[in-house]
């Protein structure tokens, strides 16, 4: 059965992935394309709506995106959303006008509750109006159902073309209600019925996993977080046998998640797995390494020069297994903001691996979808729902050199850490929680002994973007108990910090 979709055409606004998002909490598929897909392609993929986008051009900007014509004369429900509305105005001949002034804020919208959009509303909402240009005169056969103070078009309707333009944002939170609109949209106008489910997916995509490759084989790398290993789970589901895992140990995890990943892909679920500890090799090449820059690149090209050893073994192979996620297919290809530190996901395209195509089994599934099928498919919950953790793991959270002393001492003082936050009830609510083994040695005191030791810094910030965040403020008592337990019963560290600084200024990680 082919799933309802609602086709979101990007023109290049800052909201997109946020209304894809939306638009499947209401359980209706939902794809971002770029906003020059043909109409052709468009007849294909037989939405059943499609919605524009905002975007920061203007339309009378030189090389402003713009459609053809023919997309309104399709009989498909179309959304304009701010620069999709304008375009929408201006393509059917109808009066695109620059303000003096921006509008910017969560301002009050009259509209009017007649139309099916609006259905259910009070007369008067508050939406977010974010916009310069605005829609004077709105094109033949259309109406106006809303306005503000200085906005005399701030939606408009052709309510039997089934075009709708509002020039607010209903996909953010500052929308009240502004979901409801988007469900307007979906139920009253396009006619969609609400019935994609994750579990939906999980069994469509076997399917196909399994029409598609078949008997041949496909490869994947394991670094032991959540895309990976659902991408993995899924596809073994599928070709069971014909699926090997190469989980490439750097012996930088955490304290035993190496064997926890191993008893879960070999034990659990029977996957072919292969488990390279790689540590002495890994910490021979950090040998004497101080740059976080240079420790980030040095463990993803050796991740990669390892795996490509291990799959040389097996020979050729049919297909490579990626857990890309569709955040980073949006993203791909648009502008980027300047780089801090380059996060290497570990898990890169190798070279030399002899393979003639990638399958990426969770490309159309944002974040909390691919933890909803990860679930689905029966993987722990510890494993699904684990706090993120950098690809080159413990190494960017020792400040200077790496040695094996002080990887043991980071791994034993950030499980006490993290085994009191969880037992505290505090997991759900800090989104991020370490240990970072500084590079400060101090005197202390032990019993009658002078000591000369290392200085611990706990970590624990509360986001939800990982791009900002503000650090945590665990209630004393507990920091108490890790800080007696940590210096009780690890040795070399005699003194341990708590880190209050916020990002920004600071960032998440040390290094
Ligand atoms: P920062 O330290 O930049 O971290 O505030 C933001 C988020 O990114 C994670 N992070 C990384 N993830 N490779 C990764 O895969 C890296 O090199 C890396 N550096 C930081 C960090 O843990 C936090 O969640």
């Amino acid at each position: 059965m082919k799933n309802e979709l609602i086709l979101i055409l990007d023109f290049g606004g800052q909201y997109n992935q946020l209304i894809a998002r939306r638009v499947r909490e209401c359980k209706v598929y939902s794809e971002v394309v770029p906003y020059n897909i043909t109409i052709e392609e468009i007849k294909e993929k037989a939405p059943k709506g499609i919605i524009f986008t905002g975007g920061p051009a203007s339309v009378y900007g030189e090389d402003s995106p713009k459609c053809a014509e023919e997309i309104f004369e399709l009989g498909i429900p179309i959304l304009g959303i701010c620069y999709g509305m304008q375009l929408m105005t201006y393509t059917l001949k109808g009066k695109v006008e620059k303000a003096e002034k921006r509008e910017y804020g969560t301002i009050n919208v009259k509209i009017d509750n007649t139309s099916p959009l609006f259905q259910g509303f009070e007369k008067e909402n508050k939406f977010l109006m974010s916009h310069t240009d605005y829609v004077e005169t709105v094109p033949n056969g259309f109406s106006n159902i809303g306005a503000t103070e200085t906005c005399p078009n701030a939606a408009m309707e052709n309510r039997e073309k089934k075009l709708y333009g509002i020039q607010f944002h209903p996909e953010v939170n500052n929308s009240i209600n502004g979901t409801k609109v988007i469900k307007n949209f979906l139920f009253n106008i396009c006619g969609c019925n609400g019935d994609w489910e994750i579990s939906s997916f999980v069994e469509e995509s076997i399917k196909t996993l399994k029409e598609k490759i078949g008997d041949k084989k496909a490869l994947c790398a394991l670094s032991g977080g959540v895309d990976s290993s659902v991408a993995a789970i899924l596809l073994s589901k599928a070709i069971g046998k014909n699926l090997t895992c190469i989980f490439v140990d750097h012996g930088l995890l955490r304290k035993n998640e190496g064997d926890e990943v191993e008893e879960i892909f070999r034990n659990q679920f029977d996957i072919n797995l292969i488990r390279v500890n790689a540590k002495e090799r890994f910490l021979e090449k950090l040998s004497g390494i101080t740059d976080p820059e240079r420790k980030r690149k040095i463990i993803g090209e050796e991740f990669i020069r390892v795996f490509e050893e291990e799959a040389k073994k097996i020979g050729t192979i049919d297909y490579l297994v990626q857990g890309t996620i569709y955040p980073d297919v949006i993203e791909s290809g648009l502008g980027k903001s300047s780089v801090i530190k380059s996060h290497h996901n570990v898990g890169g395209l190798p070279d030399y691996v002899d393979f003639k195509e990638i399958v990426e089994p969770l490309r159309d599934l944002f974040k909390d979808e691919v933890r909803k099928t990860g679930i689905e498919l029966g993987i722990p919950e510890n494993l699904v729902y684990r706090q993120p953790f950098p690809g080159p793991g413990l190494a960017i959270r020792i400040i200077g050199e790496i040695t094996d002393e002080k990887l043991q001492i980071l791994k034993e003082a950030d499980s006490i850490f993290r085994e009191e936050i969880a037992k505290a009830g505090l997991h759900k609510k800090i989104n991020q929680y370490f240990a970072v083994l500084t590079n400060l040695k101090s005197v202390g005191v032990m019993g009658d002994e002078r000591t000369y030791d290392y200085t611990l810094a706990l970590r624990a910030v509360e986001t939800t973007d990982f791009m900002t965040g503000i650090w945590s403020k665990i209630p004393y008592e507990i920091l108490e108990k890790v800080s007696s337990r940590i210096v009780n019963e690890v040795s070399h560290v005699n003194r341990i910090v708590y880190d209050i600084t916020s990002k920004p200024p600071a960032t998440i990680e040390w290094e």
